[in-house]
């Protein structure tokens, strides 16, 4: 981020620039020509109508455009009706600013401001929006290969935060195909927020990516109280956010399905449904997200893992929705599962895949007659 007296600007791509319609945002340059001083010139400004022609003047005379930082909010808004542009670029600023929010969150260490916390959420609802608006139709295969085209950062907590609140997005309208805008801005702030609590852990533990000694996996389990005391702690006021929704999906996110996980061993219904979402679609991520220190599994392979924990760890109806949206044949190496107690939130070296038994042909959370074999009829009683 560039700074000019009072104002910081971000540099934005050509490509991106909203043509044909009412700028929503002044365009400056760096007219400096001290690499270390910088001196921020408005070249266009907003509610005008800047065309391809003006676009390309200004290519051919200016090596990068600018927008000011507190704009930054209708730039991203903007993106969402941008055309000719990829979805990928637009994905990318998107992500950038996104992990900018996060930043600011996580830099700020044990204790933060209610004015901090508050400028974050703002940010992060933000980001959310306008990937709602360039997600909202994918598939949850689409978004696996949007998030590979996209660059990762070594900080594990940023890009899997993202992550999960694009495949949250993604799964909710898999399951509810007329889900509304702001549930589906729900669903991608449930994923964005997922791990704030880890806020107050050590990072030394958090970007551990090796086996954790059972004293700092005691510690990560309190992420999910961490998060939801945090956001209790502070008076956070949004419109369109539901604060208690977002704090159900913090503190639920590691219950498991059939009542052994944390923090409450809440089971089955009593987990909210954006958290059974997100539990979900932080398994996937954590599986097949390439990361620098492990490698990932096949998506056949993921659907199998995850297949292993249905009933046990993940929601069996929203997973068969998922896995009818992934749509693979399923080809995958039946004789490898993940342990219960397997923390998508937490980076791995390796991932812990142990032997299992035979496949079982059949889902664990259906009955008999539902499984289809044998048309076991019930006894009268
Ligand atoms: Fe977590
Ligand atoms: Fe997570």
């Amino acid at each position: 981020m560039k700074e000019n007296k009072d104002y910081s600007y971000f540099s934005i791509s050509f490509g991106l620039v909203l043509l044909d319609k009412e700028l929503p945002y002044d365009l400056y340059i760096n007219s400096s020509t001290h690499a270390s001083r910088e001196k921020f010139v408005k070249i266009f400004k907003k509610e005008n109508i800047l065309n391809s022609e003006d676009l390309h003047t200004f290519k051919d005379k200016y090596y990068q455009l600018y927008v000011r930082e507190d704009e930054r909010e209708l730039y991203l808004k903007s993106l969402g009706v941008v055309e000719g542009a990829a979805d990928v670029e637009k994905a990318a600023v998107i992500k950038d600013s996104a992990i900018q929010y996060l930043e600011s969150l996580f830099d700020e260490g044990h204790e933060f401001s209610n004015e901090v916390l508050d400028e974050a959420i703002q940010g992060c609802r933000d980001s959310v929006e306008s990937m709602v608006d360039v997600i909202q139709d994918y598939s949850i295969l689409e978004v696996q290969n949007l998030i590979a085209d996209l660059s990762f950062h070594d900080f594990y907590t940023y890009d899997h935060s993202i992550n999960v609140a694009m495949y949250s997005i993604s799964i909710l309208k898999a399951l509810k195909p007329d889900a509304g805008r702001f549930e589906l801005l729900m669903a991608g702030m449930g994923g964005l927020l997922h791990d704030l609590g880890k806020v107050k852990i050590d990072t030394r533990i958090i970007n551990n990516p090796g086996k954790l000694s059972e004293d700092d996996f005691q510690v990560i389990k309190k992420h999910p109280e961490y998060g939801r005391e945090l956001l209790n702690e502070h008076q956070c006021s949004h419109d369109e956010i539901n604060f208690d929704l977002i704090k159900r999906v913090i503190g639920e996110h590691h219950e498991n399905f059939n009542g052994t996980g944390y923090p409450n061993r809440l089971k089955g219904k009593e987990i909210s449904v954006l958290a059974r979402i997100t539990a979900i679609a932080d398994f996937y991520d954590a599986i097949t997200t390439k990361r620098s220190y492990h490698e990932v599994l096949p998506t056949a392979d993921a659907i199998e893992v995850m297949a292993r924990s249905v009933g046990r760890k993940i929601d069996p109806k929203i997973f068969e929705i998922f896995r009818k949206n992934v749509n693979v044949v399923l080809e995958g190496k039946s004789h490898i599962e993940l342990p219960d107690d397997f923390d998508p939130c937490q980076p791995k070296n390796i991932l812990p895949l142990q032997k299992s038994a035979p496949k079982i042909q059949r889902s664990d959370f259906l009955d008999k007659e539902e499984q289809g074999f044998g048309k076991v009829k019930k006894k009268a009683s």
